[in-house]
């Protein structure tokens, strides 16, 4: 642009040859320096520019997420991302589980929530082209049966909870999995009170066919809030859920999202409160595992691996408090850390050989 204009400049046509020799200086000089100064003012713009740009997105999330609280849903839930692709979740026998059934219930007029059952391993055989009617009645056997409440993301048929799957039917116990409204195939848009019934219908489905079979809400991470409210509901109307299995539980979500690696990016942002916990709070989602466990009177077990990155090992022992103090007894209220060498994280556990063993040791005492 400066060169450009230069040139046009009637004046410099018309000037003295000293003035044409200096004003060529000025304009060589001129040139070489937009040459070399193109390739460091271009690149440091182009710096700048993306730094701006970051600058805007990281500033732009907060707000659009408090302008429209609903895709706070979606970072916090994310449900959308269906993981593992490619799997086709009413064949469970495609991720090797050849006895469990998958099914569809319908816990709210419009609500269709894809299940699986998987029966314990010594049955696998039997199972074979068994329908629904079978493992319902399975279900009466005695056997504990475990109702797993996955974490936020992805399906039933993420391998960690496959995983886990494996281990507590290998182990002998019944395992029903739930994928929650909007999650997988389930419809519906998730919410914290959406969550809590579609886990409450499950858990009333099974108590209507397990006869005396014990039956444990088992949550991990995100889950955890709602195995907490599911059993707080069924103790409101008068009746207690056998037992709870809490993995890597968090305290409640407003402090967990403070904790949360995407919350870590944000918390020294002016207004982390106002922009992302606040929204969560004033859209009803609260999760509230401490305050929960000061009422629930439910044998209770927490799993956690203190090198957890997702869910800090102290909220655990912060939850483990509560319940005991709540529950005054040292046989209702127990918990099992795993050591950070282990390398268990957030979602490992179900990898540890001691499982087995510490899952019948706590559901045991409530066999009949
Ligand atoms: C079916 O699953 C059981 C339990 O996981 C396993 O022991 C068995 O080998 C499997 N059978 C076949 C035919 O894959």
């Amino acid at each position: 642009m400066k060169k450009r204009s230069n040139l046009k400049d009637p004046k410099s046509l018309h000037d003295t040859d000293k003035a044409k020799k200096q004003a060529g200086k000025k304009r060589t000089v001129e040139k070489k320096l937009p040459n070399g100064g193109q390739s460091s003012s271009g690149w440091s713009r182009r710096i700048l520019k993306a730094f701006l740009g970051l600058c805007v997105v990281y500033v732009s999330v907060p707000v659009i997420l408090r302008l429209f609280p609903g895709l706070l849903g979606h970072v916090l839930y994310s449900h959308i991302f269906r993981v593992p692709f490619l799997v086709d979740l009413s064949r469970p026998e495609d991720l090797s589980l050849n006895h469990t059934v998958n099914f569809y219930l319908t816990s709210e007029e419009g609500i269709s929530l894809g299940v699986w059952h998987t029966v314990p391993d010594t049955q696998w055989r039997e199972a074979q082209g068994k329908e629904l009617a079978w493992y319902e009645e399975s279900l009466k056997d005695g056997v504990p049966v475990i109702i797993y409440l996955h974490g936020n993301g992805g399906t039933r048929g993420v391998s960690h909870r496959v995983g886990l799957m494996n281990v507590l039917t290998a182990a002998g116990f019944h395992v029903l999995s739930l994928d929650y409204r909007g999650f997988a195939e389930s419809t519906g848009v998730p919410s914290e009170a959406g969550l809590t019934t579609d886990a409450l219908y499950l858990y009333e489905w099974v108590k209507a066919r397990s006869g005396r079979s014990p039956v444990c809400l088992w949550g991990h991470s995100l889950g955890t809030g709602v195995a907490t409210n599911a059993a707080l509901k069924v103790q409101e109307q008068g009746r207690h859920v056998d037992a709870v299995v809490l993995e890597a539980p968090y305290t409640n979500i407003r402090e967990e999202g403070a904790n949360h690696p995407f919350g870590k990016i944000y918390w020294m942002f002016p207004g982390f409160d106002y922009f992302f916990l606040d929204t969560m709070a004033l859209n009803n989602v609260i999760f509230p595992n401490d305050e929960n466990l000061k009422t629930l009177n439910t044998r209770l077990l927490i799993l956690h691996a203190e090198d957890d990155g997702i869910v800090p090992f102290h909220m655990s022992q912060t939850l483990f408090e509560i319940a005991r103090q709540a529950q005054g007894s040292e046989q209702r209220v127990q918990m099992v850390p795993f050591s950070g060498s282990l390398g268990y994280k957030h979602n490992g556990i179900y990898k540890d050989a001691r499982l087995p063993k510490i899952i019948w040791d706590f559901l045991r005492p409530l066999v009949a």
